[in-house]
């Protein structure tokens, strides 16, 4: 009987083993899709959710707020499938993130499961009332621009769709916007969509900041913002010392990175 119990242990420890190997050495892009597939038909446990969210707060912060630099971008209100999407993209190296590419591996993040559980927890996180935006200057071009090229992805208030994976933008930082942007039109970012890439390529670096600038600073409806000062009160005791200066967004910066 012992000796029984000592196999099955060692045979489920050397499966357990090999099965975390194989998913980091075969995590293809066809792999990457089937498991986002997966992740989204699943129920969302928001506490595991919010465990496991420890593993992003020391880069997208306690709030999800990212940093007005642009660096490490907003999370917080993002469609849950766009994140299960992007974890998976990211996990396939279909989308190049070296900074994150570690932690989003399935033996420090998990399954289908964890990504469905974490993608909730983010969900439903308030939004930033004071993400990074653009110059100001030019907001009229910036929504005609967003009403005739962008809108009918990305829907009228930049929402996101849901059904189709396309990310929600309003309130993301300007110049994180403008980043991404310019790496799907120059083809840097592998997993974006085709049709966008095609649109964009025609666009003047003048319509690019407009609409970006336009974009960062529409509003998620009521009660999706959290007010000015408002900490996550999930992560009570982070120390926010050591954090670099924009990431510290209970306030509005200085000033805001240049525009090009
Ligand atoms: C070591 C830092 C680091 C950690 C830890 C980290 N991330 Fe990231 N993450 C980044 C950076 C940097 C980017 C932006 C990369 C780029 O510019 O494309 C990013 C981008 C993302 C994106 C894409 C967002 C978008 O709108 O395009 C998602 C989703 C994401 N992270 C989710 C997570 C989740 C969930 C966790 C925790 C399980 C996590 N990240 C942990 C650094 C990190
Ligand atoms: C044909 C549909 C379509 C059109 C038109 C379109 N997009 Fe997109 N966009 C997408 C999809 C789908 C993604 C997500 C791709 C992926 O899975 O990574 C995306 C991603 C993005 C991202 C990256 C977001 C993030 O969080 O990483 C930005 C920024 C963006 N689009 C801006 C724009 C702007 C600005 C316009 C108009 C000038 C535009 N898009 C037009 C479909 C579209």
């Amino acid at each position: 009987m012992v000796y029984k119990i000592a196999r099955v242990a060692v045979v489920l420890g050397i499966t357990y083993c090999t099965d975390s190997v194989l998913a980091q050495q075969h995590y293809g892009p066809q792999a990457a899709m089937e498991e986002a597939k997966r992740a989204v038909g699943m129920t969302p446990d928001p506490d595991r959710g919010r465990e496991l969210y420890k593993i992003c707060v020391v880069c997208h912060g306690p709030e999800g707020w990212g940093s007005s630099s642009g660096y490490y971008p907003q999370l917080a209100g993002q469609l849950a499938v766009v994140t299960i999407k992007q974890l998976a993209d990211i996990r396939a190296r279909n989308r190049d993130n070296p900074t994150m590419f570690p932690f989003s591996m399935p033996s420090v993040l998990g399954g289908a499961q964890e990504m469905a559980d974490v993608a909730a927890y983010i969900a439903a996180l308030p939004m930033s009332p004071l993400n990074d935006t653009g110059p100001g200057h030019d907001l009229e071009l910036g929504r005609r621009v967003y009403e005739r090229e962008c809108a009918e992805c990305h829907g009228d208030k930049a929402q996101g769709d849901a059904k189709e994976h396309i990310p929600l933008l309003l309130g993301q930082h300007y110049s994180y916007l403008k980043r991404q942007f310019a790496w799907i039109r120059f083809g840097k970012r592998r997993n974006a969509d085709e049709k966008m890439v095609k649109q964009i390529q025609r666009f003047t670096g003048r319509e690019v900041s407009a609409v970006m600038d336009y974009i960062s600073r529409l509003r998620p409806p009521e009660g999706k913002t959290a007010p000015i000062g408002w900490r996550n009160p999930d992560f009570p005791d982070f120390s926010r010392h050591n954090l670099p200066a924009p990431m510290l967004l209970h306030e509005k910066p200085a000033y805001s990175p240049a525009a090009d």
